[in-house]
């Protein structure tokens, strides 16, 4: 059985993602195994199971196809679209989210193999009274965004990289959220909202 952190790393490719998700499946009874069922047709065969997300607190059952990742679970079942898909195969960033308090590339994290861990998005960073997070409100003192597109995935990864103990300088800010990339270019902005939140930031 593959290593779960193995498809949460950014240079796994889709092919790579989709025949772990099998074998992991297939090792955990979902899928049948035999000498007749091989990885390609585990991968598409579409074989439909239940799975149980909490994300952002709540739990949610859902009949997933064992080849959905946690984006889409996202996007397309629960209808939280915060969370955006650019690349979908791990090199932009912009689906960053939490995933047991971890940042996670959740194009490359299979839904079935987060069930029991806790999900953490964009939609749920706002205190319960609806106040902004220091990032968010960061992000919006010091312009951190033009289009929008990718600030989802750079707010969950800043406030990571804040946690993480790596936003102590403006260089290593910019090494560990090398991740998240930004058409617009909003670079510097970016750094000066996460050296503002870290200082908000509770803990920090
Ligand atoms: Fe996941 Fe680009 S959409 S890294
Ligand atoms: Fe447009 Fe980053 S603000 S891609």
């Amino acid at each position: 059985m593959p290593e779960l952190s193995l498809l949460r790393m950014p240079n796994v490719s889709r092919r790579d993602l989709l025949t772990a998700g099998a074998a992991l499946a297939a090792g955990a009874g979902i899928l049948p195994s035999g000498a007749d069922a091989s990885i390609a047709d585990l991968t598409q065969s579409g074989t439909m199971v239940p799975v149980r997300l909490q994300v952002n607190g709540k739990e949610a059952d859902l009949l997933l196809d064992v080849r959905v990742t946690v984006l889409d679970a996202l996007r397309e079942h629960l209808d939280l679209t915060g969370t955006k898909k650019g690349c979908d195969q791990g090199q932009c960033g912009a689906c960053t989210v939490h995933i047991d308090g971890q940042r996670v590339l959740s194009c490359l994290t299979l839904a079935v193999a987060v069930q029991g861990q806790r999900i953490d998005t964009i939609e749920g960073l706002a205190g319960a009274n609806g106040g902004l997070h220091p990032m968010q409100q960061a992000f919006i003192d010091h312009d951190g965004f033009q289009c929008g597109f990718c600030t989802p995935g750079q707010i969950m990864s800043a406030v990571a990289c804040v946690r993480e103990g790596h936003a102590g300088s403006d260089t290593e800010i910019r090494e560990y959220m090398s991740g998240n990339l930004c058409r617009c270019g909003a670079y510097p902005n970016i750094v000066a909202a996460i050296r503002q939140a870290c200082t908000q930031m509770p803990g920090h």
